[in-house]
């Protein structure tokens, strides 16, 4: 077979890094975008975001004249055989998928296919749910170019599954490609040139119909997401046992040959642009066919809960308040190897610390300009350092939120020498048994601590039912305290006190009576 010409229709992750990738392994890529900025950036070699070992490919592949970008979709289509469908699909405010970019990009590849003389494929890149290439892109596609899908061009749906910050290796080294087929034609076209693209590596190719593949994109994402929030409950069950940690925890589950370790690391909890948006996604997928997502809607809940929890365990080593504590956060992109803030962590912790009065300073080697433009947009009075030392310095309290190698590499003296006193919330758990002795006081994610007021806060997520239940408050009493902590934050039990729904010694008691917990500070 001779190699097709592809065209990359968006030029975000999952795109650009496609694009790169099949030019770096011999195939002429267009790359389409409606941003002239990004089309000159990408021209000049040079990507458009942060993404590690990106710009060395998009440099090379640009000089060898194998990746180019245009603006606009007909030239990429008039001139490829194959043509990936590698928009955003953005969460609505109902927690759908926005379907708009991918609507667009299907009608105007149906406009240019009118004008195709040969038989040429089409396949959606992009996260979509179960149904959509067959019910919204296919329509579109026969719609505009009037022709038939499966005879006059082929149909298919090939999930992407690299990660940011690796994002070029994993398009490399794919572990699967899932293809989605509307017939055998589409299919086989697909599969040949994925043959060629990994030629000589051994990457299993799962052929399927469309909507199975579509759903594959949601299990992975919405399964790894059910780890986390499985082991960031752990976790805090682990918290409340002196000596305990959830680490040492996960390589003992681990060694179970039926459960996969890699994605059990405990921590601030999951953000980024896919997990958090592939759940609510799901969930609203699922709502809309009556069936109750209840897993699905946990796993969001105590994700959100993690960042609170996070902020009480500073609130708490900081002696009950951290009105005018200067709080330093290391770390705002939602992981390491980006400087992607959407859905950050960094982003909760810091709006419930502002809410709770904090004075916040923050450092990321990558992610100041992006979180600038996010925490701008939210008003939050934040300010950013131009290093770790400027950043911890005067500190009451820093809090650890993105595992980046140069914080790994920290020691203990310049924590002593530049806070306050060295009180360290490590949301990562990057740093050693070694370091957390010689600081002034340490807490981390699942390492279990003799302090226990902090459960208050956190193994009872599910406090203002319980305490329904229980008799201590009414409905209406729950949903006023849930209103002012969306206002102000602060935690239900503590909005309950202020509110004067309940006074702080039966909630001690009722804590005493359900969980033996009592207050330790
Ligand atoms: C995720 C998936 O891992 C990719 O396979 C998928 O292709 C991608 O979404 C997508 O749908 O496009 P990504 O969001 O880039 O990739 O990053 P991850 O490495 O999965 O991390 C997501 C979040 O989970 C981060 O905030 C990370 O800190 C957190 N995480 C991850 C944990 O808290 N614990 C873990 O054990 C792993």
């Amino acid at each position: 077979m001779t190699k097709p010409k592809i065209a990359i229709l968006g030029t975000g992750y999952v795109g650009l890094v496609a694009a790169a990738v099949f030019a770096e392994r011999g195939f002429d890529v267009l790359a389409s975008s409606q941003d002239k900025e990004k089309v000159d950036s990408i021209n000049r070699g040079k990507a458009p975001f942060y993404e590690k070992d990106l710009d060395a490919i998009v440099e090379s592949t640009v000089r060898a004249g194998r990746l180019k970008a245009v603006l606009g979709r007909r030239e990429a289509v008039l001139q490829s055989d194959i043509f990936f469908i590698a928009v955003g699909t953005p969460s609505l405010m109902s927690g759908e998928a926005d379907l708009r970019l991918v609507k667009e990009t299907a009608a105007a590849i149906g406009e240019a296919l009118r004008e195709k003389k040969t038989y040429c494929l089409v396949v959606a890149r992009s996260t979509i749910v179960p149904g959509t290439t067959r019910n919204v892109i296919l329509p579109l596609l026969e719609k505009h170019s009037g022709k038939k899908a499966g005879e006059d061009f082929g149909l298919c749906m090939s999930p992407e599954f690299l990660r940011q910050g690796a994002a070029v290796h994993d398009t490399r080294n794919p572990d699967s490609v899932v293809i989605g087929q509307l017939d055998a034609r589409s299919g086989d076209f697909l599969e040949s040139f994925c043959r060629q693209v990994y030629a000589g590596q051994d990457v299993p190719i799962l052929r399927m119909n469309l909507e199975s593949a579509e759903m594959v994109k949601y299990g992975r994402n919405t399964f790894l997401a059910m780890n986390i929030s499985f082991i960031n409950e752990l976790a805090r069950i682990a918290e409340t046992i002196p000596g305990i940690d959830i680490y040492e925890v996960v390589k003992g589950i681990g060694a179970d040959w039926r459960i996969n370790p890699a994605f059990l690391n405990a921590g601030c909890g999951y953000g980024g642009s896919c997990f958090p948006k592939d759940v609510k996604a799901l969930i609203s997928f699922a709502r809309l066919r009556s069936v109750q997502p209840q897993l699905l809607e946990t796993v969001e809940e105590v994700n959100e809960q993690q960042a609170i929890h996070v902020v009480a365990i500073a609130k708490q080593e900081l002696g009950g308040s951290l009105k005018g504590k200067r709080v330093a956060l290391l770390g705002l992109a939602f992981k390491p190897g980006t400087d992607d803030m959407r859905e950050a962590p960094s982003i909760k912790v810091a709006n419930h610390l502002y809410a709770q009065e904090a004075d916040i300073v923050a450092y990321d080697p990558k992610a100041i300009p992006n979180a600038r433009n996010r925490f701008i947009r939210d008003t939050i009075k934040i300010s950013y350092a131009n290093s770790v030392e400027e950043c911890l310095t005067g500190a009451d309290c820093c809090i650890l939120l993105t595992e980046w190698d140069e914080f790994k590499k920290l020691t203990p003296d310049i924590f002593n020498r530049c806070m306050k006193r060295s009180v360290i919330v490590d949301g990562r758990r990057i740093w050693d048994e070694s370091f957390r002795k010689k600081v002034a006081s340490y807490r981390g994610i699942g390492l279990g601590s003799n302090n226990a007021y902090a459960s208050e806060h956190t193994v009872l997520f599910k406090l203002g039912d319980q305490l329904i239940q229980a008799g201590l408050i009414t409905p209406e009493q729950l949903q006023k305290a849930l209103e002012e902590q969306s206002r102000s934050g602060g935690l239900i039990g503590a909005n309950l006190i202020k509110l004067g729904f309940l006074t702080e010694q039966a909630l001690l008691d009722f804590l005493g009576r359900q969980y033996g917990i009592s207050r330790t500070n």
